[in-house]
């Protein structure tokens, strides 16, 4: 069992927990992901990690209640435990070269951006993170944020904290001051990574995006996560999460991750209305 040593809540609708893990702590890097099961009946869920502490032995995660399972995971609490929590899968981030760079997270997107953010800006890079929320309300992690980065740009769709737009357009604002990365990194909704790759396509900035499709082994047997990228099946679990955006098929991957929106509004209806 994996016990809850902390909990957070970070806004209405966010929460981070640690978990007591620590197999998984001892070799979690960047960009990495773990699946958790809450208990024997429960479906498998993967999560980006969100940060690690190898000495205490746990792996920070951060949820958004979008469905039947991260509500049930919303309503455990300190002390209590997870059945299954295995990881780290997937391929780290990978930081060498990156010198100059800008971080993008939208909405959850966020949490998976500050460990990225924090690894380049450890390593010595120069990082403009760049993040969006909804409204001010949403905005979650600010001070974390700021300590991992040269530079933070915080959007606000409505621009309640003063800064109004979605994050693709503060970073067009940074490519028209000049700008000149030597990599830009997405991570968040599949619209928000498209439109930032196409951003990038002309100028020609090296662009890697986190994908985040359906899982379900996280081991690279059942297909769930399969992707189209330079026209060649890759899964996400096990040859991501990260891809150089430029030859990622999003259209398909929207496609694929809308084929069970009707299974899923049914089962929170079921479990939670
Ligand atoms: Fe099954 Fe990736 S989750 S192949």
């Amino acid at each position: 069992m994996y016990p809850i040593v902390k909990k957070r809540v970070l806004n209405e609708t966010v929460t981070l927990m640690e978990i007591e893990a620590p197999l998984v702590a001892r070799k979690a890097m960047p960009g990495q992901f773990i699946i958790f099961r809450i208990d024997e009946e429960g479906e498998r869920v993967p999560l980006t990690i969100a940060g690690y502490d190898r000495e205490k032995g746990t792996v920070t995660i951060i949820f958004q209640k979008v469905g039947y399972t991260t509500e049930k995971l919303d309503s455990l609490n300190e002390g209590d435990s997870l059945l299954d929590f295995v990881g780290p899968l997937g391929e780290p981030t990978k930081t060498e070269g990156i010198n100059r760079c800008a971080v993008i997270g939208g909405g959850l997107g966020v949490a998976i951006a500050y460990p990225q953010a924090k690894a380049l800006h450890d390593a010595g890079a120069e990082v403009d993170l760049i993040v969006g929320f909804r409204n001010e309300h949403l905005i979650i992690l600010k001070d974390e944020l700021e300590a991992a980065c040269t530079n933070l740009i915080i959007m606000t769709d409505d621009g309640s904290n003063g800064n109004k737009g979605f994050v693709t357009q503060a970073l067009q604002k940074q490519l028209d001051a000049g700008r000149n990365y030597d990599t830009v990194i997405a991570i968040g909704p599949l619209p928000m990574m498209k439109a930032v790759c196409d951003m990038t396509r002309e100028p020609k900035i090296k662009t890697i995006v986190s994908m985040n499709p359906i899982m379900i082994d996280g081991t690279g047997m059942c297909g769930g996560c399969r992707l189209t990228v330079g026209g060649e099946t890759k899964f996400a679990c096990v040859d991501g999460p990260d891809f150089d955006g430029h030859l990622v098929d999003f259209d398909e991957a929207m496609a694929r991750g809308r084929m069970f929106r009707p299974e899923e509004a049914k089962a929170r209806e079921k479990h939670i209305c």
